[in-house]
This record gives structure tokens, C-alpha cells and sequence, in this order.
């Protein structure tokens, strides 16, 4: 690639982003809002969403060189970190990432409805630490008028896909075209979850609901045997390793007289209210601290059925957040003294919009030693989205995500049967 440019990078907290094609501050700042009258048409948006009140920036020229930029499509729907880490893999691959959000009709026309929007989407996508760049609307199978815009309009170098076949519907590669031109690269499926593994907890977790409230007269022995079973017969098939952990980490402390702010929950269900949130959150000092709740601390809060997604899971997807610097997994119910002492916490925040509301359900409430030392502050949540209010989408649609499930849960059992050690992480 001989195609020199000249581009201005902008530093912010050590970051390099690149403002350049469609002068993305001002569009960022416009889908900071969110406004849906963007999403009409494909766009492409900068990242991350920076307001000129967000940060010091220090302008620097960057040297000449030409930077590998990289392109990864998919529909993001019920976001895991399964995608994340696809994402952080691609990115390895090349300077820059740029990934496809595939439109809601495209998805409708392909899978069913999806579960989020394609704005809910976008957020959670672009929450992403490795993501540079988002078009939005992207096709769903990569024709060859859209990848000759990929390589001409947005000076895409490789396309990349993981190593399960993608397949159109009359059976041809969807990814042949990147192939033959040889600006396809591959990487590893990765193990362990799928959104249709996610819509099948939540499906079954709502049964097991039902059904305990129709045998309201059982023992409660023969209720928890019950939802033990059902927890078994949905177990994740995540295997957490040091190394995954490592991988999503930034690996560094705070620096020296950084303010620190920590804000907890079960983020469960990652989406798009708890990037924003974490996203105001992180604006009020230098180092955000999340403190992710144990499965047992949200077990006891919100239910037996929950956390839909069990603790490691859950810290994956806070660690991909781009506005998160450390996470603590497993974080006490109550923010007590020594967290505060311990993490030096000069700010303990919570967001409006909660799952649980502790002076509701007349619970102690565990921010008491925060507010008794003046360090709390209540954070208006930007979103109304829960993680029960999408799984209630779900449970709305349930008839079409059943038999969507059903299809899908029939490939993917077919695949762990054939599975065989591929090398690479
Ligand atoms: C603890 O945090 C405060 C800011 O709130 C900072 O001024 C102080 O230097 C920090 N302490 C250490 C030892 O870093
Ligand atoms: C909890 O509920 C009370 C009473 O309904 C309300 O005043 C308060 O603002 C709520 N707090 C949060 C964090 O939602």
C-alpha cells in the first residue's frame, strides 16, 4: 500500500484517535445524544464519543507511515464477550479497526428481530476499547459493491472473520470475494458463549419462573432442587483463564494523585446503559474502578435466576468497556470502609436507573458509609434500558426467539460435537 496521508491524531489519556474522514468530533458529538435520525443511512462515526469538555487534548503529528486498517462486521446483538474478544483479535491484526454494525432489517430478513436496536447496538459496540471506527447499517453478507467501498471509501486492508464457515443462504462463502482478492484474514472462534447460548438462560430461566409460581404449594426444598437443575441444564461453557483476563486488562494502576472513582452492580446482560453510565462515571476523575457483584450477592438481590451471566463473564464484558480501567471481581454488596481505603476511592457513584432500589425494598443501604463521608453522588442514569427490561424483550418475542433458538442451538451442538484443538487464542 503505497497511499501516504498526512493525518492530525489527537492524544487523550495516552490514547491516539483519529478524527479524520467525515470530521468525526462533530459526529461523535452528535451520537453522543444518540439521535436516531442518524442511523436513517450508513454512517461512519469516530471514536470514542469525546466532547471537548471530556479530556485535555494535546494536537501532535503523527509520522507519515501508513496505518493497516482492519474491518469486522457482525450484528452485535445481545453483545458478550465472546465479541469482544473477536474484536480484540481482529484488532491485533492491523493499526486500526473499523467494524460493520450489520441494520436491524438486514437482521430481521436473515435471523428474526433482534433483540436490541440498532442505537443500542451501536453504543455497545463502540464502548469498545479496541474499536476505532463503526459504520453503521452494514450489509449483512459483504457484496462486492460493498467491498469495493470498504477497500476505496474507508481504505480497508483486511477483511476479517472468525474461522466458523459463514454461509449465505444459497450456500456459497459470504466471505469468497475478500478471499480471492487476498484481503481476507481469519481468527478464532471463541469458546464458551453465543448469543443464542444467552437467549436459551433467559428463556429457561423464565420458565423455571412460571413454573414456580404455578406450583406455589411445593416445598421450597423442591424449588431450589428445581432451580439448581435448571441452572445445570444452562451451564456456561466459558472456560475462564488468567490469560483471558490479562488479554482484556489494561494492566496498569492508577497514576500518582489520580482521583478514583468506583461504581458497582451485577452488570449482568451487558448493554448500552451501563456503557453510558460507566461512561459519565468515568468522567468524574482520572481512574474508574467497577466493582462487579458476586453471582451470590445478585442471586440474593434480584432472584434466583439471576445473574444471567455468572461473575467472569460479567468481568470480561466491564474490562471491554473502553471507559473502565480496573474491576474488581467479586465486589462486596455494601461499599465499605476498606474498599474505600484500600482503592484510595475519592468518589463512589450510582446510576438512577437500578435493577434494585435498596431504600424501596427497605434493605440497608450500602452506599451509607460513601454518603456518611460525603463521597457520593447519585448519577442520572442517561438510559432506561435494564438488564430485565431485555430480557423481557425476549420473553415478548418469545414464540419467534424459540424457534430462532432451536435452529440455532441444533448448528452449535453439531459443531461442539465435531470440535476439534485449534491453536491460537
Ligand atoms: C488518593 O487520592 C487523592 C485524590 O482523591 C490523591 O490526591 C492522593 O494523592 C491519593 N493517594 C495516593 C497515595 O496516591
Ligand atoms: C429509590 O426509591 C425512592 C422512593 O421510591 C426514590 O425516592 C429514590 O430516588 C430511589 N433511588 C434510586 C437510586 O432509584
Amino acid at each position: 500500500m503505497a497511499i501516504d496521508y498526512e493525518t492530525h491524531g489527537w492524544i487523550w489519556d495516552g490514547v491516539y484517535y483519529y478524527p479524520h474522514l467525515f470530521g468525526g468530533l462533530m459526529l461523535t458529538a452528535a451520537l453522543l445524544g444518540l439521535s436516531t435520525s442518524y442511523f436513517g443511512g450508513m454512517g461512519v462515526f469516530s471514536l470514542p464519543y469525546l466532547r471537548s469538555d471530556s479530556g485535555i487534548f494535546h494536537k501532535k503529528k503523527l509520522e507519515k507511515k501508513r496505518r493497516v486498517r482492519v474491518y469486522m462486521d457482525g450484528c452485535f446483538d445481545l453483545m458478550h464477550y465472546g465479541h469482544a474478544n473477536a474484536l480484540r483479535q481482529a484488532k491485533t491484526l492491523g493499526d486500526e479497526l473499523v467494524v460493520g454494525v450489520v441494520s436491524d432489517e438486514e437482521i430481521i430478513a436473515n435471523k428474526g428481530p433482534p433483540v436490541l436496536s440498532m442505537e443500542e447496538r451501536l453504543a455497545l459496540v463502540s464502548g469498545l476499547k479496541w474499536v476505532d471506527e463503526v459504520i453503521a447499517n452494514a450489509p449483512y453478507a459483504i457484496t462486492e459493491q460493498f467491498m469495493n467501498r470498504l477497500f476505496n471509501e474507508h481504505k480497508i486492508d483486511y477483511i476479517i472473520h472468525g474461522d466458523d464457515p459463514c454461509l449465505l443462504p444459497d450456500g456459497t462463502d459470504a466471505y469468497a470475494l475478500a478471499k480471492q482478492v487476498g484481503r481476507y484474514k481469519q481468527i478464532k472462534r471463541t469458546e464458551g458463549v453465543s448469543s443464542t447460548d444467552i437467549v436459551g438462560r433467559i428463556l429457561s430461566s423464565v420458565k423455571d419462573t412460571q413454573g414456580n409460581e404455578d406450583n406455589s404449594g411445593t416445598s421450597l426444598s423442591g424449588d431450589s432442587h428445581k432451580a439448581i437443575q435448571s441452572k445445570s441444564s444452562h451451564v456456561s461453557q466459558f472456560l475462564p483463564t488468567s490469560r483471558r483476563i490479562v488479554q482484556f486488562s489494561n494492566c496498569k494502576g492508577p497514576g500518582p494523585n489520580a482521583r478514583i472513582v468506583y461504581i458497582d452492580g451485577a452488570f449482568d446482560l451487558f448493554h448500552a446503559g451501563h456503557v453510558e453510565i460507566l461512561k459519565n462515571a468515568r468522567q468524574l476523575g482520572d481512574f474508574l474502578l467497577v466493582g462487579v457483584h458476586t453471582d451470590q450477592v445478585v442471586s440474593e438481590h434480584r432472584g434466583n435466576h439471576y445473574p444471567i451471566m455468572h461473575l467472569h463473564e460479567r468481568s470480561l464484558s466491564v474490562l471491554a468497556c473502553r471507559y473502565v480501567d480496573e474491576v474488581i471481581i467479586g465486589a462486596p454488596w455494601e461499599v465499605t470502609k476498606d474498599v474505600i481505603t484500600t482503592f484510595n476511592i475519592s468518589l463512589v457513584v450510582h446510576g438512577t436507573v437500578a435493577e434494585t432500589n435498596s431504600s424501596f425494598t427497605g434493605e440497608t443501604d450500602p452506599y451509607a458509609i460513601p454518603k456518611s463521608m460525603g463521597i457520593f453522588r447519585l448519577l442520572e442514569s442517561p438510559k432506561s434500558i435494564t438488564t430485565t427490561s431485555v430480557a423481557q424483550r425476549i420473553v415478548a418475542n418469545h414464540e419467534a426467539y424459540v424457534k430462532r433458538n432451536a435452529k440455532k442451538a441444533e448448528s452449535e451442538k453439531k459443531y461442539y460435537d465435531q470440535k476439534t484443538f485449534v491453536s491460537g487464542d
